[in-house]
């Protein structure tokens, strides 16, 4: 059968002869013309398409969107939101680099209880605020947020004073309203001072934002609710049996939306969120990416909106659930004082300990930070500080647990974002040392592949699309890590003094343009790919 296979198929354009390969498989080899034909079709220059690598957008576009970060505003960023963001924020950029439209959904936590007591404690503390709530300043939301809860929990009035006060939020009270949007707005200054410095983009819309919605859930389901129904009233609360989840006893499990006293909570709000994106923002594909502990949330979440047929059938939910982030130890991540750590704060101890990194002189005598002034050096620890973080969180297996240890994040050797970015910074010092503007080398010249190593680079270089591909369907991002990787790899190989080419003092004058060509194209790509993983690639280092 594969020789009858091998007789018939038309490749000779762009492989060699197949082989049957033992039973079962056939050797087929990619002609090196036709990689090369490949390349040289890779627009270069001032061509739009050339910081793409030639990459043109989706022709079906979709609407997506994306729920990421999210973080509760009662208290701080801390190191277990770093994922949400990073990933969220490297899938949202993939899928708009293919030409979907993205939404960037913050759906941060701003309605539960725990606003009541924020509110009141707030009220009790800094009396002013009730006539100028905007004049709120707290500097660490992380001592205000104990603080207040030890209030809560030590003294009855100020807990029953809590309760009205949120009794008095979600009814619409005009004070208690004022000082808790000034409240919530103080906090999202500190996540996005944040966002900023990880040039994360997204928008804020919480919790609070689908109130009337949560309303109109209610209505909904009260339009369905039997008594023998999968919408029924249990112990006085208003619940959604969603098929197949039972309880440890094997009884139907509930998704209660309505509780016994009246309010509303987290599945309330994440319903009227779905019929947000659905009805107004009229998404194709909606994307959470929340930690695995909610896995089960997320199930029957989307188990319930399909059984209620409040979406269309082609409308698709994934939870994109990811492992924790683990102290170098393998233990919860903790100060030493025993609190969460604040993300703020290893964001910059990441950035200190790059600037010791990148200023060690590096063995193998290339210039050190130390050539850089000063500004220059602050820039470059501050890009592989941000990078070391991001790289090592995207570079793991989604699901799997991580431990966050800068020293191996930090490492110049091995799949991390200092060897990337150093990858990227030797290749542009190729250019500078041989002279050659990178985006003027003459694109009509051809691009000519013999050495094995020149082979395989190219192989390499045109599998960008096909590994992006497989990242927006999947939402793997450490595919992306895993190609970059290879392809720098690929590419110092194809520079070794031993086992690659000569490049730079190359001969004749087309070979040499035709490697000078393979160089700005992996330049290109890595500078694409890390971009596409939200990191900022630096000219030297
Ligand atoms: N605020 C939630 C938390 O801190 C995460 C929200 C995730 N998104 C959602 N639509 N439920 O756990």
């Amino acid at each position: 059968m594969a020789s009858a296979i091998i007789e018939r198929v038309e490749i000779d354009d762009f492989c060699e002869p197949p082989q049957v390969a033992g039973p079962g498989f056939i050797n087929f080899r990619l002609k090196p013309s036709f990689l090369a034909r490949c390349l040289e079709a890779v627009p270069g220059g001032d061509d739009p398409l050339a910081a793409r690598v030639g990459i043109e957008p989706t022709r079906d576009a979709q609407t997506i969107v994306i729920d990421l970060s999210s973080p509760n505003l009662a208290k701080e960023m801390h190191v277990g939101h770093l994922r949400s963001t990073v990933i969220g924020d490297c899938i949202a950029r993939v899928l708009e680099f293919e030409g979907h439209t993205v939404h960037r959904e913050n759906h941060v936590g701003d309605w539960g209880t725990q606003f009541g007591m924020l509110v009141a404690y707030l009220r009790s503390v800094q009396p002013e605020v009730a006539d100028k709530p905007d004049d709120i300043v707290i500097a660490d939301l992380e001592s205000f947020y104990v603080q207040a809860k030890a209030r809560f929990d030590a003294d009855d009035d100020f807990g029953r004073e809590s309760r009205d006060t949120v009794v008095a939020l979600q009814r619409g009270d005009p004070s208690t309203r004022r000082i808790w949007k000034a409240f919530c707005e103080e906090s999202l200054r500190h996540c996005h001072a944040i966002y900023d410095r990880l040039g994360v983009r997204l928008i804020d819309r919480g919790e609070s934002f689908y109130a009337d919605l949560m309303e109109e859930v209610i209505r909904r389901l009260e339009a369905v609710k039997k008594a023998d129904g999968f919408v029924r009233d249990s112990e006085g609360a208003l619940c959604v049996f969603p098929e197949g989840f039972t309880t440890r006893d094997g009884l139907p499990l509930p998704m209660i939306v309505r509780k016994s006293d009246g309010g509303f909570n987290y599945a309330t709000s994440d319903l009227a969120t779905i019929l947000h994106r659905v009805d107004t923002l009229k998404a194709d594909r909606i994307i959470y990416v929340v930690g695995l502990a909610q896995k089960q949330h997320f199930a029957m979440l989307f188990s319930a909106v399909r059984r209620l047929g409040w979406v269309d059938q082609k409308v698709s939910f994934e939870h994109l659930g990811f492992g924790n982030v683990l102290a170098a130890d393998g233990r919860p991540f903790k100060t030493r004082e025993g609190g969460t750590a604040k993300l703020g704060k290893l964001l910059d101890e990441a950035v200190k300990r790059a600037r010791a990194v990148t200023q060690d002189q590096p063995a193998d005598g290339r210039p050190s930070i130390r050539t850089l002034s000063p500004d220059q050096a602050d820039a470059v620890a501050e890009a592989v500080g941000l990078a070391a973080v991001k790289y090592f969180d995207l570079a793991h297996a989604l699901q799997s647990d991580y431990k966050f240890d800068l020293n191996t994040m930090l490492a110049m050797e091995g799949n991390t974002a200092p060897y990337m970015l150093y990858a990227y910074a030797r290749i542009r010092s190729i250019g500078r040392k041989a002279g050659v503007d990178f985006a003027a080398l003459p694109s009509d010249q051809a691009i000519i592949l013999e050495h094995a190593s020149e082979i395989s680079l190219a192989k390499k270089l045109l599998q960008l699309t096909e590994t992006l591909d497989v990242v927006s369907r999947e939402l793997r991002p450490n595919v992306l890590t895993d190609y970059l990787y290879e392809l720098a790899r690929a590419f110092s190989r194809f520079y070794d003094k031993k086992i690659g080419v000569r490049v730079v003092d190359a001969t004749p004058e087309n070979v040499r343009t035709s490697r000078l060509r393979l160089c700005d194209l992996t330049a290109r790509t890595l500078k694409l790919g890390l971009h596409l993983l939200g990191i900022n690639t630096v000219e030297q280092m």
